[in-house]
């Protein structure tokens, strides 16, 4: 049985060192967006040091692990550069994702099973350092029974084809890709691993990710930094709590 609990929320805050770096000044400043997303009610930070430091920085890592009250996910690729940042720093979460220099986001999945040995090695000294590991896959059975294999206690489900599908009005495949979700969801859970969700997720599209039951926790940053040009980052959270509580059937 799941228990249909309130779903967490982490909030990405790469795009508030987009802005800063633009500018090559030091605002906006990611630790300030962090401490206004906890007291929004964020359950979690993320945070993706790429390895060509388009966003955010080492710094920002550094702060962001001093300077919130609540847990740190840390999102990078597996490289033994990152590695070493992770043992040093010691992050309550890590989430692994592919990362090509050329994309402009995190474009696809995590090819787990067609780089299980390493990646077995990669996590092991993490997870002995007290981080939770997290892979950021697509829905493909063959990739969630890889994440079980090697021994990861998440699974992140990749959203953006979904995202993108919704955005275009292709919907009937739109409905299919929930449908790899939903299912996806179930498998990883029926494995033992915990299933989060992120990626393209909006205040239109969020509803039916977050009412799928075995998903406890969404990442979500693009959207709510550019809302927050309108409404204010404390507001743009909560709109986005309000939404993912209702489709959950859950109380705050
Ligand atoms: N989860 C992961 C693993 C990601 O790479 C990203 C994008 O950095 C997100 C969630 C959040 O996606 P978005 O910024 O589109 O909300």
């Amino acid at each position: 049985m799941i228990s249909v609990k309130r779903q967490r929320l982490g909030v990405n805050i790469d795009h508030v060192a987009t802005v800063r770096n633009a500018r090559g000044s030091a605002w906006p400043d990611p630790l300030r967006a962090a401490l206004l997303a906890e007291a929004a009610g964020a359950d979690g930070i993320t945070a993706h040091l790429r390895e060509d430091r388009r966003h955010i920085r080492d710094a920002d890592m550094e702060a962001l692990r001093a300077g919130i009250g609540i847990p740190l996910n840390f999102e990078c690729a597996a490289t033994d550069e990152m590695a070493a940042i992770i043992l040093r720093l010691k992050p309550h979460a890590v989430c692994l994702v592919p990362e090509k220099r050329e994309e402009r986001t995190t474009e696809g999945g995590l090819d787990v099973a067609g780089d299980e040995a390493r990646l077995t090695a990669y996590i092991k000294p993490l997870r002995e350092a007290g981080c939770r590991v997290s892979m950021f896959i697509g829905h493909a059975p063959a990739q969630i029974e890889a994440s079980a294999r090697i021994g990861a206690a998440v699974v992140e489900l990749h959203t953006g084809h979904y995202s993108d599908l919704h955005a275009e009005g292709r919907l009937a495949e739109a409905e299919a890709e929930l449908d790899a979700l939903r299912k996806g969801a179930a498998l990883a859970h029926a494995l033992g691993l915990e299933v989060h969700a992120g990626h393209g997720l909006t205040y239109d599209n969020v509803a039916p990710i977050a009412a799928i039951p075995e998903i406890v926790e969404l990442n979500i940053g693009h959207f709510l930094i550019g809302e927050a040009i309108y409404l204010g980052l404390g507001p743009a959270i909560e709109d986005m709590r309000r939404r993912m509580d209702e489709a959950r059937g859950a109380q705050a």
